[in-house]
């Protein structure tokens, strides 16, 4: 069976594109694959934490996914930072990487704009830990938004570049599983940004524990044009948020845009939005619901996880201390 990991920084409530873009697969694959699901917390510190909320964030983060059916019975769901394997081939992979191909990296431009002198040096690394994070248990699935293409990207060149240093045949090939609707959710303030956790706007994204009347609100409030609905996909080029919130809905209903289009063409958003609000609510009330249970029993979350990362650990070790043996390290 093929291994597949994921991962998601704890550094806020995960959100509609979270979901979109990612948890609804993980729960799909869990069907014939080994799973191994994680919040990566050591990526979440590359920039500012505060640390109470960071400790409540991984274990809300926890009860979003088991609440959105993941299931830590069957499959691993643990917090990186309890596997210390994920550091040790991080080392190692920050000494195969090339600084000119860290240098590429589209996702430290965005997140450091002007100011890349005051980065974290943990920032400048985050995909030699990615790729460890994948590598140290030989995963080849790895579900994501296309955020995270070009991560991926990487971690295959870096799979390939031990590989040859080292003259071995250690490290599998990595495929990414990106799916083919609403695979980069966009903020409802500004259709050209990705909806994200790190948004100052509460207003730009849904999460997944929003109730009903705060998704109507921010729906209601999404940046919109004056136009009505298109009839053809066509019609929506350079309408950045109109396309996002016609996505959004295709998305969640198991259409293709041209079928939202053929029953909402000629519609205005006064019409359009309350419809989509529908949606959003019946896909995440369910999820708010059984999120809120499982917080109300933070030790039995604490458990869960630590029972993932035991596992999670076993399954690395002989891996990465494999890894430690190639190099050159005295085991
Ligand atoms: P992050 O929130 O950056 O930890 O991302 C966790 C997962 O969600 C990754 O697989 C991302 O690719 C995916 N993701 C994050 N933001 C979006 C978005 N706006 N649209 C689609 N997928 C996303
Ligand atoms: N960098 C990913 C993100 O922000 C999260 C992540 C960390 C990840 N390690 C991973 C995703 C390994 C897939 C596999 O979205």
């Amino acid at each position: 069976m093929q291994r597949v990991f994921s991962g998601i920084q704890p550094s806020g409530i995960p959100h509609l594109g979270n979901y979109l873009g990612a948890i609804r697969n993980w729960v799909a694959l869990q069907d014939g694959h080994d799973c191994l699901f994680c919040l990566v917390d050591l990526h979440a510190i590359t920039v500012w934490q505060d640390p109470a909320a960071l400790r409540a964030q991984t274990r809300a983060q926890a009860a979003v996914l088991i609440a959105s059916g993941i299931d830590p019975g069957r499959h691993i769901l643990f917090n990186q930072s309890a596997v210390s394997a994920h550091a040790r081939l991080a080392w190692i992979f920050n000494c195969v990487s090339r600084l000119g191909w860290l240098g590429r990296m589209t996702q430290f431009k965005d997140k450091t704009g002007q100011d890349r002198e005051a980065a974290s040096a943990g920032l400048y690394v985050y995909p030699n830990l990615m790729a460890a994070d994948i590598l140290a248990y030989h995963a080849t699935r790895v579900p994501v938004g296309d955020d995270q293409r070009q991560h991926l990207e990487f971690a295959r060149d870096i799979a390939q570049k031990f590989n040859h240093d080292y003259a071995v045949d250690f490290f599998p090939e990595i495929e990414a599983l990106i799916p083919t609707g609403a695979a980069r959710v966009m903020s409802l303030r500004d259709g050209s940004r990705k909806m994200s956790k790190s948004d100052t706007s509460e207003q730009s994204r849904i999460t997944m524990t929003d109730d009903a009347d705060t998704i109507a609100l921010k729906i209601r409030r999404a940046k919109t044009d004056a136009e009505t609905l298109p009839r053809e996909a066509t019609g929506l080029e350079g309408r950045l948020e109109a396309r996002n919130l016609v996505e959004i809905y295709a998305a969640l209903t198991g259409s293709s845009l041209e079928q939202v289009l053929e029953a909402h063409g000629g519609s205005g958003f006064g019409a359009f939005k309350p419809a989509l609000s529908e949606v959003v609510v019946n896909a995440v009330s369910p999820i708010a619901d059984e999120t809120r249970r499982l917080l109300a029993d933070p030790e039995h979350l604490d458990h869960v996880l630590r029972d993932g990362a035991m596992r999670a650990q076993a399954l690395a070790e002989p891996i990465v201390t494999e890894a430690e043996r190639i190099v050159g390290f005295l085991k």
